[in-house]
């Protein structure tokens, strides 16, 4: 499967009819938010966890040095915190360019903390897709996005983003936090 995502993404007919829908975002729509939303809570999803596995050529690194940003992998009983958008469906033009890198909309369950579950909508880059970049250890992880960068900024800071993000929701995540870990130690020893 390529990498852009597009047009893929415009013959999903998933919430086609729907006035609005419930996205949830797991990665960088947790702590950057550039487009118009109805409403945004706490949520989490279950049977996927966070991963920084994927290819980034087009926010945090270049297509020569490609970034790493998380996407999400199937795992059995495992829970992803994030963020959920209620949105209407004409954001998704924006963000299926943003998130164009090998990302495609699938429906998921969104549980929240002060209301009832519902069906949305989650942006996920799986294998198929060619800037997938694959299970790395989180001190490999850590040394490789150190320094990379791209058009939206640092692979570090996307890191450091993302970790405090899910730290101001009180959620936990091994992945996240154990690379944030080699990183700053990686950042302290000067190297
Ligand atoms: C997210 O934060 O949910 C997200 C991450 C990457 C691409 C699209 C969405």
């Amino acid at each position: 499967m390529s990498a852009n995502t597009i047009e893929e993404n415009k013959q999903r007919g998933h919430f086609a009819d729907a006035d609005s829908l419930w996205l949830f975002g797991y990665g960088s729509l947790i702590f950057k938010a550039d487009f118009p939303y109805l409403d945004k809570t706490p949520a989490h999803i279950r049977g996927w966890t966070r991963r920084f596995w994927q290819g980034s050529h087009d926010h945090r690194g270049t297509h020569e040095a490609p970034g790493r940003v998380a996407t999400l992998i199937e795992q059995a009983g495992a829970l992803c915190h994030g963020v959920a958008y209620h949105i209407t469906p004409d954001v998704f033009d924006h963000l299926d360019y943003r998130e164009m890198n090998g990302y495609l909309r699938f429906t998921t369950t969104l549980t929240f903390q002060d209301r009832p579950a519902a069906d949305g909508l989650v942006y996920i880059a799986t294998e198929e897709n060619t800037a997938f970049l694959g299970a790395a250890p989180e001190r490999d992880i850590a040394a490789y996005i150190q320094h990379k960068e791209g058009p939206s900024g640092r692979n570090a800071d996307y890191l450091k983003d993302l970790a405090a993000a899910l730290r101001a929701l009180g959620a936990h995540d091994d992945h996240v936090f154990e690379i944030e870990g080699h990183l700053l130690a990686l950042e302290d020893n000067g190297r």
